[in-house]
């Protein structure tokens, strides 16, 4: 492909949102690989730390949040741009008063010249992205998705792999609120031949009207009843957190949490060793300290750096930087 249609389509970002997974296609989400990759050689070779000048980004954060709001404002931050933060605005802010999220985000941005937003509510950044001129990034929002996590997911695995179609994996633990893996799953979708095995409990398995709409998609899905169903030739390993805060019942929350463990037994009887062990962050218990010392580990290395990288290769499209 020639520069001159690169850059066109790089300009497909330039000013857009991103909420869903589902405004990507396979395309884009080559751009974004290529536009990361572009950016750690650069950062490798000092440089590149001007790309983002004189960019304000306003991070909004409605909800708790250490690793994405974090790589988020280190991403614009060593590429010369500057934040407005604002955590938990629920318990510091005008929201207090009761102000809505539509008037909330439009004064912030005439501050800013995007907006980076997580919020408890399913589907408040499509509100906020309806009433912002700015664009606006999903940093998660309730059970619903989780973009940019999806993306660095990817990433992680492309770096690996070499591709990101073909692949077959596990995605185990909070199916049913767990929006890194709505998004992943979506990810997985757009691309041929990928495999995935899902392993919650029952009363945490991916909802049916997704079970059906990714299936839909031609993306091969099975349930598995228990970890000594997993194949043994995966290629990843993506274990994830009981969604604590999304329980109204607290004991059910203690009923469910932690039946599926990463284990170095699990590993050695259902493991291989070209296998990736992947996991969002946090993990309350579902991956055993002893796993991280081993190289098939990559959620306190590989998958970090990647969340920092390709926040900065997005933000650098659609602030039409690259
Ligand atoms: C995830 C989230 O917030 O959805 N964390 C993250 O962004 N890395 C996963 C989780 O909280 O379990």
């Amino acid at each position: 492909m020639s520069i001159k249609n690169l850059a066109s389509i790089n300009q497909s970002f330039y000013k857009k949102d991103l909420i869903s997974i589902d405004q990507l296609d396979p395309l884009s989400i080559q751009i974004i690989f290529r536009t990361t990759q572009h950016i750690i050689d650069l950062l490798q070779k000092n440089e590149g730390g001007d790309i983002l000048k004189g960019v304000l980004a306003t991070l909004l954060f409605f909800e708790p949040s250490s690793r994405t709001f974090s790589s988020f404002a280190a991403a614009i931050k060593r590429l010369g741009g500057v934040t407005v933060e604002y955590q938990n605005p629920t318990t510091t802010s005008s929201t207090v008063k009761g102000e809505t999220l539509e008037d909330t985000v439009r004064v912030f941005e005439n501050y800013s010249d995007i907006i980076i937003m997580r919020h408890p509510m399913t589907g408040a950044p499509i509100r906020a992205a309806q009433a912002a001129h700015a664009p606006v990034v999903n940093a998660g929002d309730g059970s619903g998705e989780h973009p940019t996590q999806a993306l660095l997911d990817m990433v992680t695995l492309f770096q690996r792999f070499g591709r990101v179609d073909h692949l077959k994996g596990v995605i185990a633990g909070d199916l049913l609120y767990g929006r890194t893996v709505h998004s992943l799953i979506k990810a997985f979708a757009m691309f041929e031949g990928n495999e995935l095995y899902l392993l919650s409990p029952p009363e945490l398995s991916l909802p049916p009207e997704l079970m059906k709409e990714f299936t839909k998609k031609g993306i091969k899905l099975t349930q598995l009843e228990t970890e000594k169903e997993i194949p043994t030739d995966c290629q990843f390993w993506y274990w994830t957190r009981v969604q604590k805060e999304r329980f109204s019942d607290i004991k059910e929350y203690e009923r469910v949490k932690n039946r599926y463990v990463v284990t170095p037994e699990l590993l050695k009887e259902r493991g291989n060793k070209e296998m990736v062990i992947m996991h969002p962050l946090p993990r309350v218990g579902e991956i055993d300290n002893r796993i991280d010392s081993d190289p098939r580990a990559l959620y306190l290395t590989n998958q970090v750096k990647n969340g920092m990288y390709i926040r900065m290769a997005l933000i650098a499209l659609i602030m039409g930087k690259l």
